[in-house]
């Protein structure tokens, strides 16, 4: 699968606790072309590639649009529990602090205790923030000092 497919692979795998805008609707949107038009628009997201086949099996990467960096990570369903999450995560923090950033966040929802468990590998520290969602459940605050 390309990047385009694979990302619209992880809209329609998303868990049904994810609100239903960050997933794919009734009417299957968003489509594959909608996908492939915000890959060539460049989220600033990364494709995560197995190494030797190169396949890609997701994303990670930082998003630059608040005031701190935050990262971001999903990968397909198939290929979860072998730490490549972790391993993706590691070299983006190695890259945010080579480029300078001093501080990390993440945000998560509390439920989704396989990214907590990623972000706890990853150095982060759950900052008691909490954003309470009556609907979808609450997101929590991590950060991480680089
Ligand atoms: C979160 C996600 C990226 C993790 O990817 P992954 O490659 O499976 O992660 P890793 O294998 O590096 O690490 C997962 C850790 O969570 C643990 N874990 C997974 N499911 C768990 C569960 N139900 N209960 C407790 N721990 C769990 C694993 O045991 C592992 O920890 P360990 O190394 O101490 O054994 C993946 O599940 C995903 O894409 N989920 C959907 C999107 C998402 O939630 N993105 C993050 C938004 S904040």
């Amino acid at each position: 699968m390309d990047e385009a497919a694979v990302y619209r692979e992880l809209w329609a795998e998303r868990d049904l606790r994810v609100p239903s805008h960050r997933r794919v609707d009734a009417e299957g949107r968003p489509t594959l072309e909608d996908i492939a038009a915000e890959v060539r628009a460049d989220s600033g997201l990364l494709a995560v590639k197995r190494k030797g086949t190169a396949d890609v099996i997701g994303y990670c990467g930082l998003i630059l649009d608040g005031d701190e960096p935050e990262l971001a990570f999903e990968l397909l369903r198939v290929v979860h529990g072998c730490g490549y999450a972790t391993e993706a995560g590691r070299a983006v923090v190695t890259w945010a602090s080579e480029a300078g950033y001093r501080r990390l966040r993440a945000t998560v929802w509390h439920w989704n205790v396989a990214s907590r468990r990623v972000l706890e590998k990853l150095g982060f520290r759950e900052t008691g923030r909490v954003e309470p969602d009556s609907v979808h459940g609450h997101t929590l605050l991590t950060v991480r000092e680089l």
